[in-house]
């Protein structure tokens, strides 16, 4: 199929040099305005176009897909992530779902080496202390944190963003522990001097700080559980960049509150936009609102992965970012 007969359909705003070169190649349905759309929206659109191109607001359930009419045979999503997309209900229906991995990998390790960094050494309760003006000048005992260097970082999922948070944090002095379905190539075990443990539980009670760096799926929704959250020792800290379904929320702010843990650095939350109040309200919990990957130079990089995925199909061949059921 020649790429200018194909009709590609973008659900929210992207940077503005992706949107000119989709627009070049493509007869595209742009969302300039970036409001969301509502899922009759979504729906009438995907009925319009070849290739849907979502973002992970947009909910691609079976019921989208039975409403999607037959057109649309690629979506192209501009994110990593894809737990927004019922990839089996699209699969049924001969529709190919990619993704843009890799490209975002580096940016979301840095903020999660950030939250590393940033809750323990407790740099955002320092940043208010100061603005509300409870700084009466240098103590000896005002404001301890935890050291950094010497802790060990257990890493849930040592995939691409996962390895790129170990390398970071070896350069922190952490011990790098990880916990996966397996273990990963050994040389690079080897060159991160890395821990493997088949056992997430019996990993969890020995870490000082868990870093969530695996896909949302049926399998790790809440695999943080309240049980295995007690299990964790109560100077020990969780940081998550991933998605906020890994933790039970609720189970990590009972937690907090009570001493349990000693606190927690989130990217992300179980019902975005809205982050669970009472973590909000904990001092030793930094929230931020799902920004690991918002750098210009990923989105930038991200939209150009869509554009590959897209072309790719347009000239027949399989796109390089399909998802596979049972690989993700
Ligand atoms: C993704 O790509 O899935 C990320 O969560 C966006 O930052």
């Amino acid at each position: 199929m020649p790429h200018r007969r194909l009709k590609v359909g973008v659900t929210r705003k992207l940077p503005d040099t992706v949107e000119q070169r989709l627009a070049a190649l493509f007869d595209t349905s742009l969302n300039l305005k970036d409001r969301p759309l509502s899922r009759d929206e979504l729906a009438a659109l995907a009925q319009d176009v070849d290739v849907l191109a979502p973002t992970l607001g947009d909910q691609l359930d079976a019921a989208f897909f039975a409403r999607a009419g037959g057109r649309m045979k690629l979506v192209a999503n501009f994110g990593a992530g894809v737990d927004h997309i019922d990839v089996a209900a699209a699969n049924e229906r001969g529709v190919i779902v990619t993704n843009t991995p890799s490209v975002l990998a580096e940016d979301a390790a840095d903020m999660a080496m950030a939250l590393i960094l940033a809750v323990p050494r407790r740099l955002v309760e320092g940043v208010r202390a100061l603005e509300r003006g409870a700084f009466a000048g240098w103590s000896p005992t005002w404001m301890l944190g935890r050291r950094v260097k010497g802790k060990k970082l257990g890493v849930i999922g040592l995939g691409r963003v996962g390895e790129a948070v170990a390398r970071r944090a070896r350069a922190f002095g952490l011990a790098i522990h990880y916990h996966n379905r397996k273990p990963i190539n050994p040389h690079i075990e080897e060159e991160l001097e890395a821990t493997y443990w088949p056992d997430l539980d019996a990993m969890l009670k020995r870490m000082d700080i868990v870093s969530i760096n695996c896909p949302a799926t049926p399998q790790t929704h809440h695999l943080l559980s309240r049980a295995r959250l007690a299990m964790m020792p109560p100077h020990a800290y969780v940081v998550n960049i991933s998605r906020g379904e890994i933790i039970d929320e609720e189970a990590l702010a009972d937690a907090i509150e009570a001493g349990r843990l000693a606190g927690a650095g989130l990217d992300v939350f179980e019902k975005e936009p809205r982050p669970n109040a009472r973590l909000l309200a904990a001092p030793s919990v930094v929230l931020l609102p799902h920004m690991a990957s918002a750098t210009i130079e990923s989105r930038i990089e991200m939209g150009e992965r869509v554009i590959i995925n897209i072309k790719m199909f347009a000239d027949g061949h399989k796109p390089p970012d399909r998802i596979i059921l049972g690989l993700e």
